[in-house]
């Protein structure tokens, strides 16, 4: 029996991998909405409160998990969101608030839990989104990236024997996609000049939300990464994760013109 510390419990690939663990596992299950506690506590996991973008509460977590556990053996931080938008009109705040929540927070959760995870592994759910820069979703981009290489440095540096590892899905068919479409309301209402773009990529998040990859190829994988005794690195799931990992060894000119000549196509 593992202890496993998995934040984003409530939802998708979280919620899934909190059900995978929950039967052989001690599992600590990270939630912000109150009303997941009794279905988390009715898998037999122990619930408790974090929220991604207040500082406090991520404090008040990781101490709540030391005070119930000397070690830990996996940390897997899974919770995120998308901010969406137009580069030119988008603002600082949002991009401060995307890199609150998908990457400072963990940064900040996992710093706090460090000394529990001596001889264990830190699995981040990371993205494809993580190769490049995809035009109007630059902030989820470079959350994930900057997530990647913080964490691939605490790896580097550290005296503990810590394996990270980056886990980059490509679209699993998750509530992800819906939730996109309301928390990016106000950037797609107010799109002058780019509603043609904010059109397709709610038409694309309501597509991707139905057709993308089920959620158990991702609990698989991360079954095998938390089993496997020398895990690599990073992991891509997904034949368009795979695609975005070559595409992102181009040099900087050939995407861009890929890109833009892919949008021209897709973007009537
Ligand atoms: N779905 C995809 O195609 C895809 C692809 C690549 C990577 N990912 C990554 O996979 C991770 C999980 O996404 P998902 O697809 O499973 O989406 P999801 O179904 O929306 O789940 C996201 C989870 O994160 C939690 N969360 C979001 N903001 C939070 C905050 N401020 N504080 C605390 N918890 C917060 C959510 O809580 P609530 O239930 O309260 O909303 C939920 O439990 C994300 O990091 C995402 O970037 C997803």
């Amino acid at each position: 029996m593992k202890t496993i510390v998995i934040t984003g419990s409530t939802s998708g690939i979280g919620k899934a991998l909190t059900q995978y663990f929950a039967k052989d596992n001690r599992v600590f299950a990270g939630y912000r909405n109150e009303n997941y506690v009794s279905d988390l506590e009715k898998l037999g996991v122990t619930p408790f409160y974090i929220n991604m973008t207040d500082p406090e509460s991520i404090k008040l977590a990781a101490a709540f998990i030391k005070s119930q556990t000397d070690k830990i053996d996996t940390l897997i931080n899974v919770a995120g969101c998308v901010v969406a938008g137009a580069m030119e009109s988008i603002s600082p705040e949002r991009i401060r608030e995307q890199f609150q929540i998908n990457t400072f927070s963990h940064l900040d959760f996992s710093q706090r839990l460090w000394d529990l995870l001596d001889g264990g592994r830190v699995i981040n759910i990371s993205s494809m989104a993580s190769f490049g820069v995809f035009p109007f979703i630059a902030p989820y981009c470079t959350s994930k990236r900057a997530l990647d290489m913080l964490f691939n440095s605490m790896m580097l540096e550290t005296k503990h024997n810590i394996k990270v590892i980056s886990v980059k899905p490509g679209v699993i068919a998750t509530p992800l996609w819906e939730k996109s479409i309301s928390g990016n309301k106000e950037s797609i209402e107010n799109s002058q000049g780019f509603e043609k773009e904010m059109n397709f990529m709610v038409k694309n998040a309501r597509k991707n939300q139905i057709h993308g990859l089920d959620v158990s190829k991702v609990v698989d994988l991360i079954a095998e990464i938390n089993e496997v005794d020398n895990p690599k690195a990073s992991y891509t799931i997904g034949p368009d994760a795979k695609a975005a990992s070559i595409l992102s060894r181009l040099p900087q000119d050939w995407i861009n013109f890929l890109i833009k000549k892919g949008a021209k196509f897709k973007i009537k």
